[in-house]
């Protein structure tokens, strides 16, 4: 057993995809496959951490140690993780959530009608933006995901959703989504730290360790 810098710490995470139903057999989903939310989740319980994860629908074990929530769409992942974020001291939020939903889910399987069809979507709660509206939250630490000025753009969500850090990995080229490797690029407030590609679970070490640094530079207990 190596060295537990969490012991004491409560570490909620979330991880996957969430699945938005269209009818009984059909939904829109993206290509999340929870390993880097999993790796997270792994990797804070191995340090010593009391550790919730929130997953959307993937096909992965749960890591040793690990308290699992099983959740579907975004809104049950948004009432999951609001039921457990005022008791945690940190939340990762690893998860790819989906940005919308179909305006209604019809009851019965859609049958074709030869005429194309139209789905009309609905925006989701941004639940990240919701915990950082709380007014104890925990340390929030976001993931992004960008194909292009990968950290402009996370700097940016970093400010608007009000978050103590968050995660870049900029996918493709082997990296990001479904893959076993991954590359982050960890951004804060007053700096940044580029981590190179290595597995999910080096990763998820790695950021975990910077996210401790910057909890105790923030001076919570
Ligand atoms: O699961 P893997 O196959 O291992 O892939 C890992 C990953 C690429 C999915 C993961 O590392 C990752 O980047 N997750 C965030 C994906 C993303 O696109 O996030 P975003 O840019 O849509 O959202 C930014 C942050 O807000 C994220 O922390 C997200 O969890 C959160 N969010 C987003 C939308 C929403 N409605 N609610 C949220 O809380």
């Amino acid at each position: 057993r190596g060295p537990r810098p969490l012991a004491g710490k409560r570490v909620l995470v979330s991880a996957g995809p969430t699945y938005e139903d269209i009818d009984p057999v059909r939904f829109v989903g993206n290509r999340s496959s929870g390993r880097m939310g999993f790796a997270v989740a792994r990797a804070a319980a191995e340090q010593g951490a009391e550790v919730t994860l929130i997953a959307g629908p993937v096909a992965l074990d749960t890591p040793s140690g690990v308290m699992r929530v099983d959740v579907r769409s975004a809104e049950q992942m948004r009432s999951a993780v609001l039921q457990h974020a005022t008791v945690n001291e940190i939340f990762i939020s690893a998860a790819a959530v989906g940005d919308y939903r179909p305006q209604s889910v019809a009851p019965h399987k859609l049958k074709k009608t030869g005429q194309g069809l139209a789905l009309a979507l609905t925006e989701n709660p941004d639940i990240l933006a919701e915990v950082a509206a709380l007014p104890e939250h925990p340390f929030l630490v976001g993931f992004a995901a960008e194909t292009e000025s990968v950290e402009e753009y996370a700097r940016a969500k970093l400010l608007r959703k009000n978050l103590d850090m968050i995660a870049a990995n900029c996918v493709g080229n082997g990296c990001g989504f479904e893959a076993e490797d991954n590359q982050l690029n960890v951004i804060w407030r007053e700096g940044s730290e580029c981590l190179p590609r290595a597995s999910k679970l080096v990763l998820a070490h790695q950021l975990l360790a910077r996210v401790l640094e910057r909890y105790q530079a923030s001076g919570r207990p």
